[in-house]
């Protein structure tokens, strides 16, 4: 950490004094993480607090009951060192922000780093010092669970939006009473689990974890983020929790990382499960060389570390090590002084500053896919009969998300509820659930559906899925719409009113069929506590909807890994060479002449392109501007565009700056991100935005996996997206 600004030197001395103190048995006990007991403090729990085998607790977030922990840990053990108090605070606390991949949607750095800070206050009010966030784990498939907790594809994107999450929990100052401690996690491939199957194993080469999955944690550690979790997965056959290169090689002697590692729940016993250690010894063992310094719940360490000192095959200098990172963290944070937590003087939770905050948040989350001939915005002056239907219309649960363990749903604000509001007297919202839950196949309810239709001028389908569809250990193989949905759907189509889609769910899910039935989408994520206010006021026009994907949206599961930045093929697809089964004659010889990369039965294309999203304004982007042909180390290049709206609403446009290498000594992708920017265009106006294309910008990791830059030409592009616009050329002179 020492080139962050939370690096505190007085911690770090006060920690190896205390270092000095401390028995072995001391020691061995900063490796512990515990869990809690849900409000309840067992003797088995007390004791060990009491013998100073505790060092964390995982899961506890009454003030009352934390503050117990902390006494019994200051007062009544031997050295009195404080606990940290984790929590699992990934998108909000008792006020829910949308999903992480719903903020990624919002490509705002401020609006990322708010919400985390809202959520610090809020967690740290209840005595947790340390979240497990931000997950920064790159992956591009949408049948993993966890996407939705993740910040979407692109590891530049997902670099800049996971640094502000730990500058939100983290706050200018770790000792702050609202700050708490940030883990950047999983440590790493975690994302690439093979056929997007949560725990599965991940084979990642080299030099795709250098461009692609590290980048993001490489800017969390420079960021100072105060510690990082072990990845559950298998990386190349060597799983995280026991990967010293991981760990050590990469993470602590290339990047200076000097915070401290967790594993994740369980992951150092599940070495053995794995196949990699025979017992929980060898576990230990490879965990402790490997350099994880504290134990998730379970006790291989505890048990185990004892008996590899004596045996040599764990040395006290390591485990001194260990533990002066532990102890840095609770002196950084503060912890001696004050280990209590007073909830007076904190803002109340989820109070309305709270709740407009994420209220904006998810105004700025939401994705406008479609919108054929203007059906939004919904003028509630003119159209007074409006049909709100589905089992996401009115669930103030299901809108939340995953990873909610501390949110309140008696907050929430759903869409039927924000529409009644808009609409107010001068109108009616018809409501109708049609179906159960969002996996429901029964019928039932769709008579009651279709006569909401049918009593008004406009639909608002809230489809999607439940939250229990996505989050940890919640994979789909089928990521269409569940239960009867679609029927669902066909049956209110049928009625030939203008019909909106608003999709709620934690992935991107395979609609195309339905996208292409209706009149708008919007796609919503789990909006959060707010969503139903977002969503009334982006339909209505009294917000511009101005989310982009952070995601690419597959027509098909088939057509998975599918994302943007691609490497060129050797026999690349094009319009003209794509050839569909149905156009292949009947009998027709084999020949591979001409046949280029594409699944037969599927166009090339995504559904929608990673960065799409519309807005109702009407924006031009002119050509792209270079200062020049050429730039190099000392000339950076400055392009620009002009960005024009035609049309008579404000909005913000979130501008994207990519490049591709056209040659290099190792492949590069058809498309990178380098730089993006979320600019207020007022109507009938115009702007300019530049950005500086410097070299280290066109660095990458080449054949010896070391960072280079190489001469050469480059195309850039402008654009509202990564699939539109016409790139420029220029060169990287050296
Ligand atoms: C397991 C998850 O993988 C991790 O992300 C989480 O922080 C821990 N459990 C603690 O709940």
């Amino acid at each position: 950490m020492s080139h962050n600004t939370y690096y505190d030197k007085h911690a770090l001395a006060r920690a190896k004094d205390l270092l000095a103190d401390m028995t072995l048995s001391e020691k061995l006990g900063q490796l512990n993480q515990f869990s809690g007991e849900d409000g309840h403090i067992s003797d088995h729990l007390r004791a060990n607090i009491q013998s100073g085998n505790v060092s964390s607790v995982i899961n506890e977030v009454d003030a009352s009951v934390v503050n117990e922990l902390q006494r019994i840990a200051v007062e009544e053990s031997r050295l009195g060192i404080p606990l940290l108090i984790g929590r699992d605070v990934i998108h909000g606390f008792t006020t829910v922000f949308p999903i992480p991949l719903g903020q990624a949607a919002t490509w705002c750095e401020q609006t990322i780093e708010q919400g985390a800070r809202i959520a610090a206050c809020e967690a740290a009010s209840q005595g947790v010092n340390w979240t497990f966030a931000p997950m920064i784990d790159i992956t591009r498939d949408p049948r993993w669970g966890r996407i939705a907790e993740s910040l979407g594809e692109d590891p530049f994107l997902c670099a800049r939006l996971g640094r502000a999450m730990v500058t939100g929990f983290q706050g200018t100052d770790l000792q702050d009473a609202t700050s708490i401690a940030a883990c950047a996690k999983h440590f790493a491939g975690y994302g690439y689990s093979e056929s997007g199957r949560d725990y599965h194993f991940a084979n990642i080469s080299e030099n795709e974890l250098r461009n692609t999955v590290f980048p993001p944690f490489k800017m969390a550690a420079d960021a100072g983020v105060a510690t990082f979790m072990t990845s559950f997965s298998d990386l190349n056959g060597v799983p995280a929790s026991g990967n010293k290169w991981l760990m050590d090689d990469v993470l602590r002697k290339e990047w200076g990382f000097k915070g401290f590692i967790v594993s994740d729940w369980a992951s150092i016993e599940d070495l053995s499960v794995h196949g990699l250690t025979e017992n929980n010894a060898q576990s230990a063992q490879l965990a402790a060389n490997a350099g994880v310094d504290m134990e998730m719940v379970s006790r291989c360490y505890a048990q185990n570390i004892p008996a590899l000192l004596e045996a040599g095959t764990v040395r006290h200098s390591d485990i001194d090590a260990m533990v002066t990172r532990i102890l840095y963290l609770k002196f950084a944070l503060g912890l001696f002084e004050n280990p209590y937590t007073d909830s007076s003087k904190f803002p109340e939770r989820a109070n309305l500053e709270h709740l407009e905050a994420a209220k904006q948040a998810a105004i700025k989350s939401c994705v406008l896919l479609k919108n054929d001939a203007h059906v939004l915005p919904i003028n509630t002056r003119l159209t007074n009969h409006i049909a709100v239907i589905g089992p996401l219309a009115d669930d103030k649960y299901e809108q939340l998300g995953t990873w909610i363990f501390d949110g309140d749903e008696r907050y929430s604000i759903t869409c039927a509820e924000a529409m009644r509001a808009k609409v107010g007297n001068n109108g009616h919202i018809h409501y109708a659930k049609g179906l159960d839950t969002s996996r429901t196949f029964s019928n039932e309810g769709f008579q009651e559906a279709i006569e909401a239709a049918q009593q008004s001028e406009v639909v608002i389908m809230v489809l999607g899925e439940e939250s229990i569809l996505s989050g940890e250990a919640h994979c789909r193989s089928n990521i269409d719409l569940p239960g009867a949905q679609s029927d669902l759907l066909d049956e209110i189509v049928a009625l030939g009113k203008p019909v909106v889609l608003v999709v709620m769910a934690g992935r991107p899910l395979t609609i195309g069929a339905e996208t292409d039935k209706v009149d708008a989408v919007l796609y919503a994520w789990h909006p959060g506590t707010m969503g139903g206010s977002a969503i009334a006021d982006l339909l209505c026009g009294d917000a511009m909807p101005s989310g982009k994907l952070p995601v690419t949206f597959p027509r098909a599961v088939g057509q998975i890994p599918l994302y943007y930045s691609q490497k060129m093929s050797g026999r690349p697809v094009t319009q003209e060479s794509f050839v569909h089964q149905n156009d292949i004659p009947i009998r027709a010889a084999q020949t591979s002449l001409g046949m280029a990369s594409n699944h037969l039965d599927v166009h090339f294309s995504p559904l929608y392109p990673f960065g799409f999203g519309l807005s109702y304004a009407n924006l031009q982007y002119s050509e792209v501007m270079l200062s020049s042909q050429q730039m190099s180390a000392h000339e950076p290049l400055n392009v620009s565009v002009d960005i024009s709206n035609e049309s008579d609403f404000d909005t913000d446009e979130i501008v994207q700056l990519y490049i591709r290498d056209l040659v290099a000594s190792t492949t590069r992708p058809i498309k990178e991100l380098k730089g993006f920017r979320r600019v207020h265009v007022k109507a009938k106006s115009k702007v300019n935005v530049s950005f500086e294309i410097t070299e280290d910008l066109l660095g990458f990791y080449g054949q010896h996996n070391t960072r280079i830059t190489e001469a050469g030409k480059f195309y850039v592009w402008i654009a509202t997206d990564s699939a539109s616009g016409e790139y420029k050329e220029f060169s990287l002179v050296k």
